[in-house]
Order: structure tokens, then sequence, then C-alpha cells
């Protein structure tokens, strides 16, 4: 469905105030809490009661004691929730809102991949899919992928995925090797250093700040490299005023309201991959939202014994963090 009352990307105030005020009605009469990732659209981030990374939207989810949890967001998002609240309903504004790199690792595959490295213990990026997750020791988001790989002992063997850069950028800072699923983000590797330089070059005094999905050869240049919430606190507390940023550039809505003074430029493209913005999460429109909550759907659920199972490592990842 297109987003009414949206032209040009914008959207219009009229329609906007009517679709937020039948939202926050329902939200009270459902009981219910609106999570948002940074990367959904402005409108949706501020429709929300919590914006955050992964990790603080798994965390909220997990502690919530409302009702219904109403997650906009992509689908594993809504999956996690949905693992950590057997008991709650759990809905999306859009179920077919997926990531293609959690989708970039299918099951049987990962299982095959898994057999070749007996003993290896299983590191998982939260952005998989449940099926995934079950076959994981522990999962992890880009805030605390470091912290939890630190912790295993260093005898044993790591497979870490799906996504490549991640886990590359996890092997150079802690100097231990890993084996990696070769997954990606077509959002962060769109990113390509000679074609960032320039706009580096065009703002004398910019800082390059970058997610750890971006290529390692982004990340080489990078003042500083963070997770969605990690590069929001950067560039609030850093001195610079001017920032390149290379991530989806959904998190610059927020960036400018924590930091209105400063400058936030979005990182140029790679000019053969002509995509920086997350289709998937723009797909959480107002109008979708509303209409979820009005049916009650669509409701995300997960069958029992995949709960169960792709709940431990999710438990793990909570209890290392
Ligand atoms: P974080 O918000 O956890 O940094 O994750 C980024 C992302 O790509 C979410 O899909
Ligand atoms: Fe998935 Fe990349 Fe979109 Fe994040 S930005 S949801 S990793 S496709």
């Amino acid at each position: 469905m297109a987003a009414a009352g949206r032209k040009n990307g914008i959207a219009s105030d009229v329609r906007v105030k009517e679709l937020v005020q039948r939202i926050e009605k329902l939200k009270k009469e459902m009981r219910a809490i609106i999570l948002a990732h940074y990367y959904t659209l402005p409108e949706i981030q501020d429709v929300a009661d919590i914006v955050g990374d992964s990790l603080a939207l798994a965390r909220a989810a997990e502690s919530t004691d409302a009702d219904v949890i109403v997650f906009a967001g992509v689908y594993f998002m809504g999956e996690t929730a949905s693992i950590l609240n057997p008991d709650k309903l759990v809905l999306m504004p859009d179920n077919h809102a997926g990531c293609p790199l959690a989708d970039s690792c299918p099951t049987q595959e990962f299982r095959a991949f898994k057999a070749k490295h007996p003993g290896a213990v299983v590191i998982s990026y939260i952005n998989s899919t449940a099926e995934i997750k079950a076959e994981s020791d522990i999962i992890c988001t880009s805030s605390n992928a470091e912290r939890i790989v630190r912790q295993i002992p260093p005898d044993k063997d790591i497979i870490f995925g799906p996504d490549r850069n991640l886990g590359s950028y996890v092997m150079k800072k802690l100097e231990r090797e890993m084996i990696l699923w070769q997954g990606y983000c077509y959002v962060h590797e769109a990113f390509d250093w000679q074609v960032i330089k320039k706009a580096v070059d065009a703002n004398p005094g910019a800082e390059l700040i970058a997610h750890p999905e971006c290529r390692e050869q982004v990340l080489e240049h990078a003042d500083f490299i963070g997770s969605t919430s990690g590069l929001l606190k950067y560039a609030e507390q850093s001195s610079a005023s001017i920032f390149i940023v290379a991530t989806e550039p959904g998190i610059l809505y927020e960036m400018q309201k924590r930091s209105p003074e400063k400058t936030f430029v979005p990182a140029p493209k790679d000019a053969l991959h002509p995509w920086s913005t997350c289709t998937q999460m723009k797909q959480n429109t107002l109008e979708k939202l509303l209409e979820c909550m009005e049916n009650r759907a669509p409701r995300i659920v997960v069958e029992e014994s995949l709960r169960q199972a792709a709940l431990r490592p999710i438990r793990r990842m909570l209890e290392m963090s």
C-alpha cells in the first residue's frame, strides 16, 4: 500500500496527525508498546515508545509489561520479541519486511557449514532467522559482538555468521581468527571508500563514522565504528561539527534531533550499488502501523519447539552483555 499523505517522501501534517491520534488511542486501549528501529521513517520513530538499536529493542521486548508489542522493524526483530514473549501479542506493521542479510543464511546450508567445524562455538548475529538462532550457542548484536567473543576461551574455534563484515571487524579488533559465514547487508556493502573519500575531502574537519556492517576498506578509514546507538552517542559527544555517516540514513533523524547544531552528511553510495537505504525498514508506514493494531494482525508467532531452541542463545546473550 502506498503511504497516504506522503508526497515526494514528505508526510502531510494533517494526515500524519490523524493517524497518530488513532494510533495513540489504540495504544492505550490495547495496553500496547511500540518499538521502532532507528532506520525506520521519522514519523514512525516519532510515534514509537522506544526507538533503539537491536540490543536495546530486544531488552525492551524482554522487560515490557505491556500486553501487546508492536514492532516497527524487520522480521527478525519481531520474531525475537515473540521468542522472548510467547504469551504476548506481537504485531508487525508489515510481516514481509524481511532482512536480506538474515535470509542469506539458509538453515540446511548453515548446518552443513557447522558440520565441517565440529566443536566450534557458534555465535550468530541477531540479524538471523529463528532457525539459525536455534543452531547457535550465543546470539550477539553489533553493540555487544566484541564483548561476547572476548568471553569465549581462546582454545575454542568460533563460527560467526551471517555478517562477514561484522565478523572481520571483531576478528581484527580482538586479533582472533573466526570461521565466517559469507553474508552481508546490501545497504552497508554498498559503501565504497573511494566514493566516501570525496565527501570527506569536501567537508574539511568532518569525521567519518561507520557501522561495522560496512566493508573493511571503509572501516579502516573511519574515525569511529559502532552500532547505531554507538554512532548516535559518539556524534553527540564528539567535538567535531560535521560527520559523514556510513550507515542507513534513517539514523540521521535521531542524530540531528540530539545535536541540532551539527551537520550530518549521509555517506554517498557506490555507483555500482544504487542503494544506501534499507527498503525493508521503510516498509513500516503509519498506515500499516494503525492497520496492524486495528486488525491485531499480522501477528508474529514462533512454533514452540523452535522458540525454545532459539530462546537459549538469546538468553545467553542477554546474560553475557
Ligand atoms: P544495530 O541497530 O543493532 O546497530 O543494527 C543495525 C542493523 O542493521 C539492524 O538491522
Ligand atoms: Fe538487514 Fe541491512 Fe536492513 Fe539492517 S540495514 S535490516 S542488516 S538489510
